[in-house]
């Protein structure tokens, strides 16, 4: 029988969660220790190694596999891997923190112990050299620099176990698929090659458009959206998940794709993020990403294709999981609908394009969207959020 790509580094998935049993017990034992908080990006990190997404990741990285990935895109053991998963705490509290002991994780927004750690390493990063390597800037105005510019001096490493996946199953029960749960669902939906479609908006036509070309080419789309932490002014995930049903309900044939979403904080780290979507949905058994146009970008700090092209500097065997890259999308008024630019010969006058700023402020003053841009289905769901958020302002 055909096969889903195997989950990244060549051996079984490795989800951190400890079993239930166990986690009791667990849980007392932690309260004892020394607590560390975690910034959002940090719970969300955790999460993504308890559900077995970061396979074969089994905790936190050390100062070895923290320099090597940030110039190599390799762990210790040449296992392509292209971003630092890191944990940071302050100088104050390292001090108080010895390789050798076991400390507990804790989110620092809500105070639940989410995990313990074997603490094997502690050590200081090079901020900027990260930031360099892998956002290609230091500009404390990008939101992903900003964040290891705002971390604590000091990096903790070891193996986690995880002790809950904090409120996450319960607030998105049916879209919460861990990798064992979405490979089951492609295996009991006959697919064996699976695109998967990074999003953290609601679906526009140009989304539409690139999720039907890759279902042409394989046996179907895993809609897979960021539940983590966006940046100010995004679409809160619920609203999302409601305009993209709305999309799938009215416009898919039904059994060609699946909505999941998964706990990740966005870095907008763009090419370097983009290999990290593409690594994690091989866990998923996923077989490609679609790679549209500034993936994972914000505002200039890449090219257009930038995340598509640094695939091509990828050794063999880095990763099963192949990008399927498409150009920009738009709907052409002389074509008289969806194309790309390569098969539209039409100039930007004719094309229909909306920005996502724009499309805010015409939603929240009642300013029709045009139905080339967006459906009318989804545009229903994004006015009325709109409008009772202009009413709560
Ligand atoms: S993100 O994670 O890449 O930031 P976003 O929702 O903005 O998520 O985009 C989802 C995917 O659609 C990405 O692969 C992006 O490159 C692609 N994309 C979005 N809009 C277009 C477009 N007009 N043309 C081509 N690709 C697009």
């Amino acid at each position: 029988m055909a096969k889903l790509v195997a989950p990244h580094g060549g051996n079984d998935l490795r989800a951190l969660l400890a079993p239930p049993t166990i986690r009791a017990e667990q849980l007392v034992h932690a309260q004892g220790l020394t607590k560390v908080p975690l910034s959002s990006r940090e719970v969300s990190d955790l999460l993504m190694l308890a559900m077995g997404a970061y396979t074969p990741l089994e905790g936190f990285m050390g100062a070895a596999a923290w320099r090597r990935v940030s110039l190599e895109m390799r762990l210790e053991n040449d296992v392509f891997w292209p971003i630092p998963i890191t944990l940071s705490c302050t100088a104050a509290l390292a001090q108080t923190i010895d390789p050798g002991t076991e400390i507990a994780l804790v989110d620092g927004d809500s105070g639940e112990i989410l995990a313990t750690m074997a603490v094997t390493e502690k050590y200081t990063p090079d901020r900027a050299l990260e930031c360099t390597q892998i956002y290609r800037t230091t500009d404390a105005a990008h939101p992903g620099v900003q964040k290891v510019l705002a971390q604590g001096e000091v990096n903790l490493a070891g193996p986690v176990t995880c002790l809950s996946e904090g409120e996450y199953p319960d607030k998105y029960p049916e879209l919460y698929l861990r990798p064992t749960q979405s490979r089951a669902l492609f295996r009991k939906n006959g697919w064996m090659r699976v695109a998967a479609f990074q999003t953290r908006n609601p679906m526009q036509r140009a989304h539409e458009h690139l999720v039907k070309i890759a279902i042409e080419v394989t046996d179907g789309v895993f809609i897979h959206q960021v539940l983590g932490k966006l940046k100010p002014g995004d679409i809160p995930a619920p609203v999302r998940t409601q305009a993209i049903q709305a999309m799938i309900d009215n416009y898919f044939v039904p059994g060609t794709v699946v909505q999941a979403g998964y706990p990740i904080e966005m870095r907008y780290a763009g090419p370097r993020e983009a290999l990290l979507h593409a690594l994690i949905r091989q866990n998923f058994g996923c077989s490609h990403l679609i790679v549209g146009r500034d993936h994972a970008g914000v505002g200039n700090y890449y090219g257009p294709f930038d995340a598509q092209d640094i695939f091509d500097t990828l050794w063999e065997d880095a990763l099963q999981t192949q990008a399927l890259k498409i150009d920009i999308t738009f709907y052409c008024k002389k074509c008289y609908g969806m194309a790309t630019g390569k098969t539209c010969p039409h100039g930007d006058a004719q094309r229909i394009h909306i920005s996502g700023t724009e499309q805010r402020a015409m939603l929240a003053k009642g300013a029709p969207i045009p139905p080339e841009f967006s459906r009318p289905e989804v545009v229903e769901i994004l006015r009325d959020y709109y409008q009772h958020l202009d009413e709560s302002a």
